[in-house]
């Protein structure tokens, strides 16, 4: 068999693969022809204006929907409300959700495990989305979590030195403190240093990566014979921490399940570490997976740090933030007023009504924007206007958390350590 045959005998998926081989310029050709969208861990774009077709996607992937019946056993399990992220499709999908409910139910442990590579950029409002689900997870459940940050991955994918990268976790670790996690049930550290402290954390990355051949991570992955060697071992890396004997002075040798909030578009890793998990003896880890926060120019791509006209970064001043949703927010509306009076403006596509169901919390005022928006009621100025009041208040209350987050506040964070949960002992 040749490599692409290989490919696709593996369930090569073309949205797994990225661009740099010959397997995948082939494979994203055909992708293009039949305009399907793009959604890999380095690429997602849809041809559509209203974005990813997230159903076909839930297909593909062989991830399930969270629908009704889910979101009311969750209700009723956790006595509240679930997050408007979830009740508005935000995290839309999921895997072995309901493993994890039965584990509330039984009033059995498990554990949280999220993500972040840091890269060079700053962060903007799309980088916020899985770390607030992740928290209301964390104090719904009232469980501990491990924050991994993949300096070791941005080392290897980027223009970045070790010691650079590594400073740039810190960096990024600082944001993810300032949202407000409780330092006795959270873990945050960086490959890169957490690697050479605690040695279980290697031991699972070679367990993982004696279970997982080239050609599969070139069907899960794309990786070519040109890509460096890092690069393939990685994903062993971040399939580690959903293992929990990765975390001995967490979890002893206790096998605790967890549940990762994450982008869809990081479902690949996962998809190879649930394969492997039962062969070392341990629980598939669940998953929920958001959609994509749009780039103000429209949801054919999501937020990016290297667009600048794209993102709204946490570091932007409020009139930034109002610059910016007025000149780039791709809007819903009509050419004219007359028209949009006339005809309504489309939600789905409008940006800035896209940020408000992201950020608005108020399920009754947002219905009733949708509505009078789709009926013309609503300019497209007055729609961008409530979401600059709605978004830049939470900019600015980040960078005040943010500035109070010391060194010694971080390093309490990444301290090695046992964390304080119920069921931990
Ligand atoms: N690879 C992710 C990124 O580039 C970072 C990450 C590591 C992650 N572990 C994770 C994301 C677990 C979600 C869940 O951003």
């Amino acid at each position: 068999m040749n490599d692409t045959e290989n490919a696709v005998a593996e369930g090569v998926d073309a949205l797994t693969l990225n661009k740099d081989n010959d397997v995948t310029v082939a494979t994203e050709a055909t992708v293009n022809e039949e305009q399907e969208d793009i959604v890999n861990p380095w690429h997602v774009t849809s041809m559509n204006e209203a974005g990813i077709d997230y159903d076909k996607l839930i297909k593909r992937f062989g991830s399930s929907k969270i629908d009704e019946e889910l979101i009311t056993r969750f209700e009723k399990l956790t006595g509240k409300p679930a997050h408007h992220f979830i009740r508005r499709g935000i995290f839309f999908s999921h895997r072995d959700l309901h493993t994890i409910l039965n584990l509330k139910e039984q009033q059995k442990p498990f554990y949280l495990y999220t993500g972040r590579g840091p890269s060079s950029e700053s962060l903007h409002l799309g980088h916020l989305i899985p770390f607030i689900m992740t928290k209301w997870l964390q104090e719904t459940f009232n469980v501990p979590l491990v924050i991994q940050l993949t300096d070791d991955e941005k080392t290897l994918w980027k223009d970045l030195k070790v010691d650079e990268a590594i400073q740039l976790a810190r960096e990024n670790a600082k944001d993810i403190v300032a949202m407000g996690f409780n330092v006795e049930k959270t873990f945050i550290f960086n490959n890169l240093t957490f690697m050479g402290q605690c040695p279980s954390m290697y031991q699972n990355i070679i367990r993982i990566q004696k279970c997982v051949t080239f050609n599969q991570v070139k069907g899960i992955f794309g990786f070519g014979d040109s890509d460096v060697i890092g690069k393939i071992g990685f994903p062993a890396a971040q399939a580690a921490p959903a293992i929990s004997s990765t975390f001995p002075f967490l979890f002893g040798n206790k096998k605790v399940q967890c549940l990762v909030p994450c982008a869809i578009d990081q479902d690949p890793y996962f998809r190879m570490t649930r394969d492997v998990s039962p062969r070392l003896g341990y629980p598939k880890c669940a998953l929920i997976h958001s959609s994509f926060f749009p780039a103000l120019q429209g949801a054919k791509s999501k937020m990016s740090a290297s667009e600048q006209n794209s993102a709204i970064f946490l570091t932007d001043t409020s009139k930034q933030i109002k610059n910016k949703i007025n000149k780039y927010a791709f809007s819903g509306g009509r050419d004219t007023i007359e028209e949009h009076r006339a005809l309504g403006g489309v939600p789905e596509i409008d940006v800035a009504y896209q940020l408000l169901k992201f950020f608005l919390e108020d399920d009754t005022k947002l219905e009733e924007v949708r509505i009078a928006y789709s009926k013309g009621e609503m300019l497209t100025g007055d729609l961008k206007k409530l979401a600059i009041e709605t978004v830049a208040p939470i900019v600015e209350q980040h960078q005040a958390a943010r500035k109070l987050v010391t060194d010694d506040i971080l390093d309490e964070f990444m301290k090695i350590r046992p964390l304080n949960f119920s069921g931990s002992n």
